[in-house]
């Protein structure tokens, strides 16, 4: 089987879908010391194609009836997502949801293992994944489905919680943003939404496709912004610890930026600033950034405010999904690997420096 295989050389990656996901993972993938970008597929010969192309990616189009575009306009392809999907050890889907599901045959069909994306259903594949929850249950696995960027924030959050003081109930507000920063199609431009109307969200069941025995329960609004989800979690724990010690006990985690009041950061707005004014790619921000002032603890009950940047938390998850699924790493050693390589620095620990500001540029 291939997954064997290709533990002894340098994973050949491929990215099928290059929008705000597939680009991202595709540079991460590029900036990993044991991984390759065999290429990257898309549908249109836009300005993100003509990026691709001069970011040094081969690229492919999704069909043979998508070609003629491209070739119309000069992009040189390699071939075809078909012959993308023949070349690589695994392909990255980060296409719109519902896609992935119906490139699954393809993926099977050449016998290539494929991770898919949030939107896709949990059906897709043998296992959904957060590695700092689940790591091993990807490993050997086919198929992995890495989480939304809103479950992937949630469980971040709530593995160490769960471990250090065991949890009887979540329960979260997830304040979403309207659309990424690139898509004027969606909205609302000025209204505030429940979304869904119906309580519970489904943002619950689907953090149990990580943590299947958790009690949670979530309500969801969409908002007219792009910067970045917000999320307002209460969790009851199964203990009642001292807030401070709540408080190192996340700032140590190195997917979960503990923001300090000497910041002064009030907001989304300004997070994205700091994440620009380190020189992350694209403004990007990897961690979970939990205000250090929300943090509160009432008896057993715990509170936060927390912001996901929804084009980017996702990303150190699909490098380590495929580490697990190839069995390159164990979870330690894949999470430290995937964060030295892209540059998580946003992190302030009790004992240790004041965040180091990254300067790396993606793909380097
Ligand atoms: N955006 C987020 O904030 C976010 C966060 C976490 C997870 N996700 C998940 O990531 C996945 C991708 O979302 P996204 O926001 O990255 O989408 P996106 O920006 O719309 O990008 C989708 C990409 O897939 C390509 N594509 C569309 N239809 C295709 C087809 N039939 N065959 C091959 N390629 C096709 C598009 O190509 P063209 O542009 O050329 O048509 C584009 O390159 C979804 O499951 C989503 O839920 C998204």
């Amino acid at each position: 089987m291939r997954v064997g295989d290709a533990v002894v050389h340098m994973l050949s990656v491929g990215v099928n879908g290059y929008g705000t996901i597939g680009k991202r993972v595709a540079d991460a993938v590029r900036s990993q010391p044991d991984m390759t970008v065999q290429g990257v597929a898309k549908r249109s010969p836009d300005f993100v194609a003509d990026h691709a192309t001069a970011t040094g990616y081969s690229l492919y189009a999704a069909s043979e009836g998508d070609m003629t575009p491209f070739e119309d306009t000069g992009i040189d392809l390699a071939g075809t997502t078909e012959d993308l999907v023949t070349d690589s050890d695994v392909i990255v889907d980060a296409t719109p949801g519902g896609v992935g599901e119906q490139n699954r045959t393809l993926y099977e069909r050449l016998e290539t293992p494929a991770v898919f994306q949030g939107a896709e259903a949990p059906t897709v594949a043998d296992t959904s994944f957060n590695a700092r929850a689940n790591y091993d249950a990807a490993r050997d696995a086919e198929f992995v489905r890495v989480v939304s960027c809103n479950t992937t924030g949630l469980s971040r959050l709530l593995a160490p919680l769960a471990d250090a003081y065991g949890i009887e109930k979540v329960r979260a507000t997830l304040i979403r943003r309207g659309g990424d920063p690139d898509q004027s199609s969606r909205g609302p431009i000025n209204d505030i939404l429940p979304d869904p109307i119906a309580v519970p969200s489904h943002h619950g069941p689907d953090v149990q496709t990580i943590f299947p025995d958790l009690s949670i329960e979530t309500m969801g609004v969409t908002v007219p912004a792009t910067l970045m989800h917000l999320h307002g979690v209460n969790v009851t724990l199964e203990a009642t610890p001292d807030v401070d010690a709540v408080r190192e006990r996340l700032a140590r985690e190195s997917r979960l930026f503990v923001v300090p009041e000497r910041l002064h950061i009030d907001g989304c707005g300004e997070l994205r600033e700091y994440a620009r004014d380190a020189g992350r790619p694209r403004g990007d921000i990897w961690e979970n950034c939990v205000w250090g002032e929300s943090i509160a603890v009432k008896g057993s009950d715990f509170y936060c405010f927390q912001a996901i940047h929804q084009e980017a938390d996702v990303v150190p998850e699909n490098i380590d999904a495929l580490r697990a699924m190839f069995g390159l790493a164990d979870v330690g050693e894949s999470i430290a690997r995937t964060n030295d390589s892209l540059g998580l620095s946003f992190r302030e620990t009790p004992d240790g420096p004041p965040p180091i500001l990254s300067t790396r540029a993606s793909g380097d």
